[in-house]
């Protein structure tokens, strides 16, 4: 087991990078800035844009309080992750409000997953999340698969997020860093069941999302396959 990552205070002064190296992180975390250039940014927006034609966006709600959700969602793959008032956390082969099978994941992020997930078998969902100028997530771990061993990654499209990655534990010490467009996060390993979150948007730091704003892309394998 990884040891507790270093106090906030002392990480104040250091750049991401530094921070990121200074640290003790979870093994199996990884931060590729800059993963994904201008152009196949550009390209992979577009592939998302036709998934969202399908199944457009929609305000999911927490469960039990019904609170809606500052961030929009919708998915692609064969199982899409959905929340609401009365089902709760869960994925679903349909889209909650159209009742349409999701759209097939893009095949950019298909790639991607190939290139990095270090699992024989393909994601199944493909969430998308959609940040507005005061969009959040609060901190949570992905826990709502059945196959761990597989990573999670996810791609940012957009404004800068200031992403917080923690430890196992909710009250473990977190790193706070930025995420800009085109980079690529990879929760794996010990990282795969790591607290993390997005405690806000830069509003305005880039032109690629149509109306402003970020677009999350979260890969994940729900089902074990066998071996
Ligand atoms: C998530 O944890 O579902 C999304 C993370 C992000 O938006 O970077
Ligand atoms: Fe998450």
């Amino acid at each position: 087991m990884a040891q507790p990552i270093a106090p906030e205070s002392l990480q104040h002064h250091l750049t991401a990078r530094e921070r990121l190296e200074s640290t003790t992180l979870l093994p199996g975390f990884q931060h590729l800035p800059g993963y994904f250039d201008a152009a196949q940014q550009a390209e992979l927006l577009r592939q998302v844009g036709q998934v969202i034609e399908q199944a457009p966006f929609y305000r999911p709600a927490m469960p039990r309080s019904g609170k809606l959700l500052s961030v929009e969602m919708t998915n692609a793959g064969e199982l899409g992750w959905v929340t609401d008032k009365d089902g709760g956390y869960r994925y679903q082969p349909t889209h909650p409000v159209t009742g349409a099978p999701w759209p097939a994941i893009p095949d950019m992020l298909i790639k991607l997953w190939r290139e990095l997930a270090g699992y024989p078998h393909p994601p199944e969902a493909c969430l998308i999340n959609l940040y507005r100028s005061s969009s959040k997530l609060g901190s949570h771990v992905d826990a709502d698969e059945e196959e761990t061993r597989a990573p999670v990654i996810s791609v940012s499209l957009g404004d800068d997020a200031v992403f917080h990655l923690g430890g196992l534990k909710r009250s473990d010490p977190k790193i706070r860093f930025v995420l800009h467009s085109g980079d690529v996060v990879v929760l794996g390993g010990e990282a795969r069941l790591a607290y993390h979150g997005v405690d806000r948007i830069h509003p305005g730091t880039s032109p690629l999302v149509p109306g402003g704003g970020r677009i999350n892309l979260t890969l994940r394998r729900v089902s074990r396959a066998e071996p």
